[in-house]
């Protein structure tokens, strides 16, 4: 892998190219909260802010270029994302940034895990998964209960974040993935925090 600011400007003109202003402009602010979540509960700063920098590379890709990936790249599908195409984002963005900016296995995973958790997620994981729902611009978080999540740790924080994400999910009356709800339960079996 590159050194951090080289690759930082990289995947920055990468991501210009590839996705909307919008998603460009939520890769950036997600870059941010990712560094601050980071430095608070001592996270290799720089491998979350190129992570949280790149972890939505794949999302602007078409359903018909999402699909063509993961068959010419042999990435297995499970039925839910084979209806929901657009989680198969971060099992292609994880693999673009394998081959294209050969990131490690643990910044990999954190891309790969983001949008619907995992049970074996590190602290890196965590942090992006974190940083992805709670950037600024995330209209749907009470950042109160945030605050409150924030002072226990980031197992708090992955289980308040979660609610959020599966409630969200309800709400608009899609699908649930399975991995969103083993992932709650572990949190909740398993928090450390408290
Ligand atoms: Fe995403
Ligand atoms: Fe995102």
């Amino acid at each position: 892998m590159k050194e951090t600011e080289e690759l930082l400007k990289q995947i920055e003109q990468d991501i210009k190219n590839n996705l909307t202003p919008k998603r460009y402009e939520h890769s950036i602010r997600v870059m941010k909260r990712a560094e601050e979540l980071a430095k608070k509960y001592n996270v290799d700063v720089k491998k979350a802010k190129i992570v949280g920098l790149a972890h939505d590379i794949a999302k602007d890709m078409s359903k018909e270029q999402k699909l063509a990936y993961v068959e010419e790249n042999q990435i297995e599908t499970d039925e839910i994302e084979r209806i929901n195409i657009e989680l198969l984002h971060g099992k292609i963005g994880a693999d673009i940034c394998k081959k294209r900016y050969d990131f490690p296995d643990d910044m990999q995973k954190a891309i790969l895990y983001h949008t619907l958790g995992n049970p074996n997620m590190d602290e890196l994981a965590k942090i992006i998964f974190i940083a992805d729902k709670t950037e600024e611009d995330r209209t749907y978080v009470d950042f109160e209960k945030l605050k409150e999540a924030e002072k226990n740790g980031l197992n708090s924080l992955m289980i308040y974040v979660l609610d959020m994400s599966i409630k969200y999910t309800i709400y608009k009356g899609k699908i649930i993935h399975p991995d969103s709800i083993y992932t709650r339960n572990y949190f909740l079996i398993h928090n450390t925090d408290i």
